[in-house]
Protein backbone atom coordinates (compact mmCIF):
# COMPACT_ATOMS: atom_id res chain seq x y z
CA UNK A 1 0.00 0.00 0.00
CA UNK A 2 1.50 3.32 -0.89
CA UNK A 3 0.64 7.06 -0.18
CA UNK A 4 0.94 9.58 -2.33
CA UNK A 5 3.53 10.77 -0.14
CA UNK A 6 5.68 7.37 -0.04
CA UNK A 7 5.23 7.44 -4.04
CA UNK A 8 6.77 10.71 -4.68
CA UNK A 9 9.35 10.36 -1.98
CA UNK A 10 10.25 6.58 -3.46
CA UNK A 11 10.27 8.52 -7.42
CA UNK A 12 12.59 10.88 -5.89
CA UNK A 13 14.76 8.10 -4.27
CA UNK A 14 14.44 6.65 -8.15
CA UNK A 15 15.88 9.81 -9.45
CA UNK A 16 19.31 9.76 -7.01
CA UNK A 17 20.78 12.62 -5.60
CA UNK A 18 18.56 13.46 -2.63
CA UNK A 19 18.63 11.54 0.67
CA UNK A 20 15.39 10.80 1.76
CA UNK A 21 13.64 9.86 5.37
CA UNK A 22 13.84 6.46 6.64
CA UNK A 23 10.92 4.84 4.25
CA UNK A 24 12.27 6.15 0.94
CA UNK A 25 15.65 5.51 1.83
CA UNK A 26 14.81 1.54 1.35
CA UNK A 27 14.12 2.54 -2.40
CA UNK A 28 17.40 4.16 -2.71
CA UNK A 29 18.62 3.69 -6.32
CA UNK A 30 21.10 5.64 -7.86
CA UNK A 31 19.98 7.24 -11.56
CA UNK A 32 19.87 9.91 -13.71
CA UNK A 33 16.57 11.78 -14.32
CA UNK A 34 15.68 12.54 -17.82
CA UNK A 35 14.82 15.77 -18.36
CA UNK A 36 16.52 18.09 -21.50
CA UNK A 37 18.88 19.61 -21.69
CA UNK A 38 18.12 23.55 -22.26
CA UNK A 39 20.36 26.56 -22.10
CA UNK A 40 19.22 27.64 -18.52
CA UNK A 41 20.03 23.78 -17.11
CA UNK A 42 23.75 24.46 -19.29
CA UNK A 43 24.53 27.68 -17.34
CA UNK A 44 22.95 26.95 -13.97
CA UNK A 45 24.48 28.24 -10.41
CA UNK A 46 23.87 26.66 -7.80
CA UNK A 47 21.59 28.41 -5.15
CA UNK A 48 20.06 28.88 -1.74
CA UNK A 49 16.16 28.04 -2.24
CA UNK A 50 13.60 28.54 0.30
CA UNK A 51 10.57 27.05 -0.90
CA UNK A 52 7.40 27.85 0.97
CA UNK A 53 5.21 25.08 0.82
CA UNK A 54 7.95 22.09 0.09
CA UNK A 55 5.05 19.10 0.91
CA UNK A 56 2.07 18.56 -1.00
CA UNK A 57 1.60 17.83 -4.51
CA UNK A 58 3.75 20.18 -6.69
CA UNK A 59 6.59 21.26 -3.25
CA UNK A 60 8.47 17.87 -3.56
CA UNK A 61 8.79 17.56 -6.81
CA UNK A 62 10.64 20.97 -7.01
CA UNK A 63 12.39 19.65 -4.00
CA UNK A 64 13.49 16.97 -5.48
CA UNK A 65 14.62 18.35 -8.93
CA UNK A 66 16.20 21.18 -6.88
CA UNK A 67 18.37 18.77 -4.65
CA UNK A 68 19.63 16.96 -7.48
CA UNK A 69 21.03 19.89 -9.54
CA UNK A 70 22.93 20.51 -6.66
CA UNK A 71 21.14 23.28 -4.76
CA UNK A 72 20.97 24.18 -1.00
CA UNK A 73 17.19 23.69 -0.18
CA UNK A 74 15.11 25.16 2.58
CA UNK A 75 11.39 24.37 3.37
CA UNK A 76 8.78 26.20 5.29
CA UNK A 77 5.41 24.70 6.02
CA UNK A 78 3.01 24.33 8.86
CA UNK A 79 4.59 20.14 8.97
CA UNK A 80 1.22 18.51 8.98
CA UNK A 81 1.33 17.36 5.30
CA UNK A 82 4.61 15.24 5.24
CA UNK A 83 6.64 16.23 8.41
CA UNK A 84 10.75 14.92 7.91
CA UNK A 85 9.69 14.08 4.30
CA UNK A 86 13.19 14.78 3.04
CA UNK A 87 16.59 14.26 5.24
CA UNK A 88 19.22 16.55 4.32
CA UNK A 89 16.72 19.49 3.56
CA UNK A 90 16.49 22.32 6.08
CA UNK A 91 12.54 21.73 7.14
CA UNK A 92 11.64 25.72 8.49
CA UNK A 93 8.06 25.38 10.20
CA UNK A 94 5.11 28.37 10.64
CA UNK A 95 1.73 29.02 9.90
CA UNK A 96 1.29 31.83 6.77
CA UNK A 97 -2.86 31.51 7.91
CA UNK A 98 -1.37 32.97 11.50
CA UNK A 99 1.08 35.36 10.43
CA UNK A 100 3.83 33.12 12.20
CA UNK A 101 6.63 33.53 9.78
CA UNK A 102 9.16 33.98 12.27
CA UNK A 103 11.49 30.95 11.57
CA UNK A 104 12.08 32.61 8.02
CA UNK A 105 13.52 36.11 9.78
CA UNK A 106 17.50 36.72 9.98
CA UNK A 107 18.17 34.35 6.98
CA UNK A 108 19.38 35.13 3.15
CA UNK A 109 18.40 33.34 0.47
CA UNK A 110 18.95 33.47 -3.78
CA UNK A 111 15.50 33.08 -4.21
CA UNK A 112 11.73 32.31 -2.76
CA UNK A 113 9.36 29.90 -4.48
CA UNK A 114 5.90 30.53 -3.13
CA UNK A 115 3.36 27.38 -3.53
CA UNK A 116 1.23 27.67 -0.48
CA UNK A 117 -0.57 30.99 -0.89
CA UNK A 118 -3.42 29.94 -2.74
CA UNK A 119 -6.46 30.22 -0.19
CA UNK A 120 -8.83 33.40 0.22
CA UNK A 121 -6.84 35.29 2.19
CA UNK A 122 -3.65 34.50 -0.02
CA UNK A 123 -3.07 38.18 -0.51
CA UNK A 124 -2.38 38.64 2.74
CA UNK A 125 0.08 35.63 3.14
CA UNK A 126 2.14 36.84 0.37
CA UNK A 127 2.07 40.42 1.46
CA UNK A 128 3.92 39.49 4.62
CA UNK A 129 6.56 36.97 3.78
CA UNK A 130 7.18 38.83 0.29
CA UNK A 131 7.58 41.94 2.64
CA UNK A 132 9.59 39.25 5.29
CA UNK A 133 11.54 38.59 2.50
CA UNK A 134 12.27 41.11 -0.39
CA UNK A 135 15.61 42.54 1.48
CA UNK A 136 16.83 38.69 2.32
CA UNK A 137 15.74 36.80 -1.15
CA UNK A 138 17.36 38.29 -4.87
CA UNK A 139 13.72 36.74 -6.64
CA UNK A 140 10.29 36.03 -5.31
CA UNK A 141 8.82 33.05 -7.44
CA UNK A 142 4.91 33.41 -7.21
CA UNK A 143 2.94 29.94 -8.46
CA UNK A 144 -0.79 31.48 -9.35
CA UNK A 145 -2.94 29.97 -11.82
CA UNK A 146 -4.69 30.11 -15.23
CA UNK A 147 -7.66 31.69 -13.06
CA UNK A 148 -6.90 35.24 -12.37
CA UNK A 149 -7.74 36.29 -16.19
CA UNK A 150 -11.33 38.38 -16.43
CA UNK A 151 -11.37 37.79 -20.15
CA UNK A 152 -9.52 35.46 -22.56
CA UNK A 153 -11.29 35.80 -25.28
CA UNK A 154 -7.61 37.35 -27.47
CA UNK A 155 -6.93 33.92 -29.54
CA UNK A 156 -3.89 33.13 -29.03
CA UNK A 157 -4.47 34.18 -25.42
CA UNK A 158 -0.93 35.72 -23.90
CA UNK A 159 -0.37 36.42 -20.13
CA UNK A 160 -1.23 39.96 -21.06
CA UNK A 161 -5.03 39.34 -21.01
CA UNK A 162 -7.21 41.43 -18.89
CA UNK A 163 -7.21 40.16 -14.89
CA UNK A 164 -9.52 39.94 -12.57
CA UNK A 165 -9.94 42.73 -9.93
CA UNK A 166 -12.45 44.27 -6.98
CA UNK A 167 -14.40 45.37 -9.78
CA UNK A 168 -14.89 42.74 -12.37
CA UNK A 169 -15.27 39.60 -10.59
CA UNK A 170 -18.44 38.29 -11.15
CA UNK A 171 -20.80 37.71 -8.41
CA UNK A 172 -18.31 38.86 -5.84
CA UNK A 173 -19.02 42.07 -3.29
CA UNK A 174 -16.66 44.07 -0.82
CA UNK A 175 -16.26 41.98 2.38
CA UNK A 176 -16.99 38.22 1.34
CA UNK A 177 -14.00 35.99 1.33
CA UNK A 178 -11.85 36.36 -2.10
CA UNK A 179 -12.74 33.63 -4.74
CA UNK A 180 -9.52 31.59 -5.75
CA UNK A 181 -8.66 33.97 -9.35
CA UNK A 182 -9.16 37.17 -7.62
CA UNK A 183 -7.35 35.69 -4.38
CA UNK A 184 -4.18 35.05 -6.68
CA UNK A 185 -4.23 38.11 -8.65
CA UNK A 186 -4.20 40.02 -5.93
CA UNK A 187 -1.38 37.99 -4.47
CA UNK A 188 0.58 38.38 -7.40
CA UNK A 189 0.27 42.03 -7.45
CA UNK A 190 1.70 41.77 -3.77
CA UNK A 191 4.51 40.11 -4.98
CA UNK A 192 5.60 42.78 -7.23
CA UNK A 193 4.46 45.18 -4.61
CA UNK A 194 7.49 43.86 -2.58
CA UNK A 195 10.12 42.67 -5.36
CA UNK A 196 9.18 45.24 -8.21
CA UNK A 197 11.05 43.90 -11.20
CA UNK A 198 12.48 40.68 -9.13
CA UNK A 199 9.22 39.09 -9.08
CA UNK A 200 8.63 35.99 -11.68
CA UNK A 201 4.98 35.05 -11.48
CA UNK A 202 4.49 31.46 -13.12
CA UNK A 203 0.19 30.97 -14.41
CA UNK A 204 -0.25 27.12 -14.36
CA UNK A 205 -3.43 26.14 -16.08
CA UNK A 206 -4.64 22.39 -14.43
CA UNK A 207 -1.16 20.32 -12.94
CA UNK A 208 -1.31 16.71 -13.44
CA UNK A 209 0.39 13.70 -12.81
CA UNK A 210 2.52 11.80 -10.24
CA UNK A 211 0.84 13.24 -6.72
CA UNK A 212 -2.31 14.82 -8.10
CA UNK A 213 -4.96 13.66 -5.61
CA UNK A 214 -7.59 15.70 -7.04
CA UNK A 215 -8.14 12.75 -10.05
CA UNK A 216 -8.83 15.41 -12.55
CA UNK A 217 -6.68 14.61 -15.05
CA UNK A 218 -6.03 10.95 -13.60
CA UNK A 219 -9.48 9.99 -14.55
CA UNK A 220 -8.74 10.12 -18.40
CA UNK A 221 -6.03 7.69 -17.95
CA UNK A 222 -8.04 5.41 -15.89
CA UNK A 223 -11.13 5.37 -17.85
CA UNK A 224 -9.70 4.43 -21.10
CA UNK A 225 -7.55 1.79 -19.39
CA UNK A 226 -10.83 0.22 -18.56
CA UNK A 227 -11.24 0.36 -22.23
CA UNK A 228 -15.31 -0.77 -23.85
CA UNK A 229 -16.56 2.23 -25.07
CA UNK A 230 -15.35 5.93 -23.79
CA UNK A 231 -17.69 9.12 -23.82
CA UNK A 232 -15.45 11.43 -25.31
CA UNK A 233 -16.86 15.04 -24.85
CA UNK A 234 -17.50 17.46 -27.46
CA UNK A 235 -15.72 18.81 -30.40
CA UNK A 236 -12.65 16.57 -30.98
CA UNK A 237 -10.49 18.87 -33.17
CA UNK A 238 -11.98 22.10 -31.76
CA UNK A 239 -12.10 21.76 -28.51
CA UNK A 240 -8.71 22.41 -27.25
CA UNK A 241 -6.78 21.87 -23.81
CA UNK A 242 -3.76 23.13 -22.90
CA UNK A 243 -2.64 20.85 -18.87
CA UNK A 244 0.99 20.88 -17.37
CA UNK A 245 2.49 18.00 -16.07
CA UNK A 246 3.87 18.46 -12.45
CA UNK A 247 7.37 17.65 -13.47
CA UNK A 248 7.49 20.10 -16.14
CA UNK A 249 6.39 22.78 -14.17
CA UNK A 250 8.32 22.15 -11.01
CA UNK A 251 11.72 21.91 -13.15
CA UNK A 252 11.25 25.11 -15.05
CA UNK A 253 10.55 26.91 -11.99
CA UNK A 254 13.53 26.15 -10.18
CA UNK A 255 15.53 26.89 -13.42
CA UNK A 256 13.75 30.11 -14.02
CA UNK A 257 15.39 30.60 -10.28
CA UNK A 258 19.05 29.47 -11.39
CA UNK A 259 18.91 32.14 -14.61
CA UNK A 260 17.47 34.66 -12.32
CA UNK A 261 14.68 34.82 -14.92
CA UNK A 262 12.18 37.34 -13.70
CA UNK A 263 8.56 38.42 -15.60
CA UNK A 264 5.12 36.59 -15.91
CA UNK A 265 4.57 33.60 -17.59
CA UNK A 266 1.71 31.12 -18.71
CA UNK A 267 2.48 27.24 -17.05
CA UNK A 268 0.63 24.98 -19.23
CA UNK A 269 1.56 23.05 -22.33
CA UNK A 270 2.22 21.77 -24.58
CA UNK A 271 3.64 24.80 -27.39
CA UNK A 272 0.55 24.58 -30.01
CA UNK A 273 -1.58 23.06 -27.28
CA UNK A 274 -3.72 19.42 -28.40
CA UNK A 275 -7.35 18.63 -29.44
CA UNK A 276 -9.54 17.27 -27.16
CA UNK A 277 -8.59 14.14 -30.09
CA UNK A 278 -4.99 14.11 -29.87
CA UNK A 279 -5.30 14.31 -25.69
CA UNK A 280 -7.64 11.07 -25.70
CA UNK A 281 -6.33 9.18 -28.14
CA UNK A 282 -2.65 10.21 -26.98
CA UNK A 283 -3.20 8.60 -23.84
CA UNK A 284 -5.24 5.46 -25.15
CA UNK A 285 -1.35 5.07 -26.73
CA UNK A 286 0.14 4.21 -23.38
CA UNK A 287 -2.62 1.50 -23.09
CA UNK A 288 -4.05 -1.60 -24.33
CA UNK A 289 -7.74 -2.59 -23.37
CA UNK A 290 -10.27 -3.05 -26.30
CA UNK A 291 -11.93 0.63 -26.91
CA UNK A 292 -14.06 2.58 -29.00
CA UNK A 293 -15.12 6.07 -28.69
CA UNK A 294 -18.53 8.26 -28.62
CA UNK A 295 -17.95 11.26 -28.90
CA UNK A 296 -20.82 13.14 -28.21
CA UNK A 297 -22.00 17.10 -28.45
CA UNK A 298 -21.61 19.56 -25.71
CA UNK A 299 -25.17 20.57 -25.93
CA UNK A 300 -26.15 16.81 -25.33
CA UNK A 301 -24.38 16.67 -22.35
CA UNK A 302 -24.92 19.96 -20.97
CA UNK A 303 -28.67 18.41 -21.04
CA UNK A 304 -27.36 15.66 -19.16
CA UNK A 305 -25.39 16.90 -16.35
CA UNK A 306 -21.90 16.22 -17.81
CA UNK A 307 -20.24 19.27 -16.96
CA UNK A 308 -17.04 20.54 -18.20
CA UNK A 309 -14.28 20.58 -15.35
CA UNK A 310 -16.36 18.08 -13.21
CA UNK A 311 -18.08 15.32 -14.45
CA UNK A 312 -16.05 15.39 -18.20
CA UNK A 313 -13.04 16.83 -16.88
CA UNK A 314 -10.33 18.26 -18.13
CA UNK A 315 -12.78 19.44 -20.80
CA UNK A 316 -13.26 23.09 -21.36
CA UNK A 317 -15.13 23.85 -24.76
CA UNK A 318 -14.75 27.69 -25.66
CA UNK A 319 -16.95 29.88 -24.32
CA UNK A 320 -17.72 33.39 -24.95
CA UNK A 321 -15.06 35.10 -22.85
CA UNK A 322 -13.06 32.49 -23.20
CA UNK A 323 -12.24 31.54 -26.15
CA UNK A 324 -7.98 31.63 -25.88
CA UNK A 325 -8.25 28.96 -22.34
CA UNK A 326 -6.43 26.21 -24.06
CA UNK A 327 -5.03 28.41 -26.66
CA UNK A 328 -2.22 30.32 -25.37
CA UNK A 329 1.22 31.20 -27.41
CA UNK A 330 4.04 30.02 -24.97
CA UNK A 331 6.69 31.10 -27.26
CA UNK A 332 7.88 33.34 -24.53
CA UNK A 333 7.64 30.47 -22.07
CA UNK A 334 9.69 27.82 -24.19
CA UNK A 335 12.41 30.63 -24.61
CA UNK A 336 12.50 30.97 -20.86
CA UNK A 337 13.33 27.24 -20.89
CA UNK A 338 9.85 25.55 -20.16
CA UNK A 339 10.25 22.22 -21.69
CA UNK A 340 7.23 19.59 -22.36
CA UNK A 341 7.10 15.85 -21.62
CA UNK A 342 5.28 13.83 -23.61
CA UNK A 343 1.65 13.18 -22.80
CA UNK A 344 2.41 8.85 -22.80
CA UNK A 345 4.85 9.72 -19.98
CA UNK A 346 2.26 12.00 -18.16
CA UNK A 347 -0.62 8.97 -18.75
CA UNK A 348 1.75 6.66 -17.70
CA UNK A 349 3.39 8.13 -14.81
CA UNK A 350 0.13 8.93 -13.38
CA UNK A 351 -1.44 5.17 -13.93
CA UNK A 352 1.68 4.36 -12.22
CA UNK A 353 0.82 6.69 -9.07
CA UNK A 354 -2.58 5.50 -9.16
CA UNK A 355 -2.46 2.19 -9.25
CA UNK A 356 -0.07 2.19 -6.39
CA UNK A 357 -2.37 4.56 -3.87
CA UNK A 358 -4.47 2.25 -1.37
CA UNK A 359 -7.66 0.96 -2.70
CA UNK A 360 -9.82 3.67 -0.91
CA UNK A 361 -7.60 6.50 -2.86
CA UNK A 362 -8.06 4.60 -6.01
CA UNK A 363 -12.11 5.92 -5.80
CA UNK A 364 -11.59 8.77 -8.11
CA UNK A 365 -12.58 12.09 -6.44
CA UNK A 366 -13.53 13.65 -10.26
CA UNK A 367 -15.08 12.52 -13.15
CA UNK A 368 -18.08 10.72 -14.35
CA UNK A 369 -19.11 7.65 -12.21
CA UNK A 370 -19.12 4.50 -14.84
CA UNK A 371 -23.17 4.10 -14.46
CA UNK A 372 -23.98 7.73 -15.24
CA UNK A 373 -21.49 7.54 -18.19
CA UNK A 374 -23.50 4.64 -19.20
CA UNK A 375 -26.54 6.36 -18.95
CA UNK A 376 -25.86 9.10 -21.10
CA UNK A 377 -24.26 7.23 -24.01
CA UNK A 378 -27.79 5.07 -23.75
CA UNK A 379 -29.40 8.26 -24.14
CA UNK A 380 -27.75 9.67 -27.14
CA UNK A 381 -27.83 6.49 -29.04
CA UNK A 382 -31.70 6.18 -28.16
CA UNK A 383 -31.75 10.08 -29.71
CA UNK A 384 -29.59 9.65 -32.95
CA UNK A 385 -31.74 6.72 -33.34
CA UNK A 386 -34.97 9.07 -33.62
N1 LIG B 1 -3.49 21.80 -8.67
C1 LIG B 1 -3.66 22.56 -9.74
O1 LIG B 1 -4.15 22.10 -10.79
C2 LIG B 1 -3.24 24.00 -9.70
C3 LIG B 1 -3.46 24.79 -10.83
C4 LIG B 1 -2.98 26.11 -10.84
C5 LIG B 1 -2.29 26.60 -9.73
N2 LIG B 1 -2.12 25.81 -8.63
C6 LIG B 1 -1.36 26.35 -7.49
O2 LIG B 1 -0.35 25.42 -7.13
C7 LIG B 1 0.06 25.68 -5.77
C8 LIG B 1 0.41 24.42 -5.00
O3 LIG B 1 -0.68 23.56 -4.92
P1 LIG B 1 -0.55 22.13 -4.19
O4 LIG B 1 -1.65 21.32 -4.80
O5 LIG B 1 0.83 21.61 -4.24
O6 LIG B 1 -0.91 22.48 -2.69
P2 LIG B 1 -0.99 21.48 -1.46
O7 LIG B 1 -0.86 20.08 -1.93
O8 LIG B 1 -2.22 21.86 -0.70
O9 LIG B 1 0.30 21.86 -0.59
C9 LIG B 1 0.33 22.99 0.20
C10 LIG B 1 1.70 23.16 0.86
O10 LIG B 1 1.68 24.34 1.68
C11 LIG B 1 1.89 23.99 3.05
N3 LIG B 1 0.94 24.80 3.83
C12 LIG B 1 -0.41 24.69 3.81
N4 LIG B 1 -0.96 25.58 4.67
C13 LIG B 1 0.08 26.27 5.21
C14 LIG B 1 0.14 27.32 6.17
N5 LIG B 1 -0.96 27.84 6.75
N6 LIG B 1 1.36 27.81 6.52
C15 LIG B 1 2.49 27.29 5.97
N7 LIG B 1 2.48 26.29 5.04
C16 LIG B 1 1.28 25.78 4.68
C17 LIG B 1 1.62 22.50 3.13
O11 LIG B 1 2.36 21.87 4.16
P3 LIG B 1 1.73 21.70 5.67
O12 LIG B 1 0.39 21.05 5.49
O13 LIG B 1 2.71 20.84 6.40
O14 LIG B 1 1.64 23.06 6.20
C18 LIG B 1 2.11 22.03 1.76
O15 LIG B 1 3.53 21.94 1.79
C19 LIG B 1 -1.05 26.53 -5.18
O16 LIG B 1 -0.57 27.86 -5.05
C20 LIG B 1 -2.17 26.50 -6.22
O17 LIG B 1 -2.91 27.73 -6.23
C21 LIG B 1 -2.58 24.53 -8.59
Amino acid sequence: MTTRRDFLVSSAAVGGALALGARGAAHAQPGPVATFPTTAQQQRRKIKLLILGGTGFIGPHMVRYAVERGHEVTIFNRGRSAPGMFKGVEELTGDRAANQIDSLKGRRWDAVIDNSASRADAPDWVRNSAGLLKDASDQYLFISTRSVFSDLSMVPASVNAPLLNKQNTPNWKEGQPYPYGLAKALAEAEAKAAFGNRTTIVRPGLIVGPGDDTDRFTYWPVRIERGGEILAPGDPNNDRVQVIDVRDLCEWSVRLCEAKTYGTFMGVGPLNGRSMAEFLYGIAAVTSAPLSWTWVPREFLAQHNMRPYQEMPVWRPPTPGFEGFARFDLSREVAAGLTFRTLADTASATLAFHHARPAAQQVLKAGAKAEQEAAVLKAWKERARG
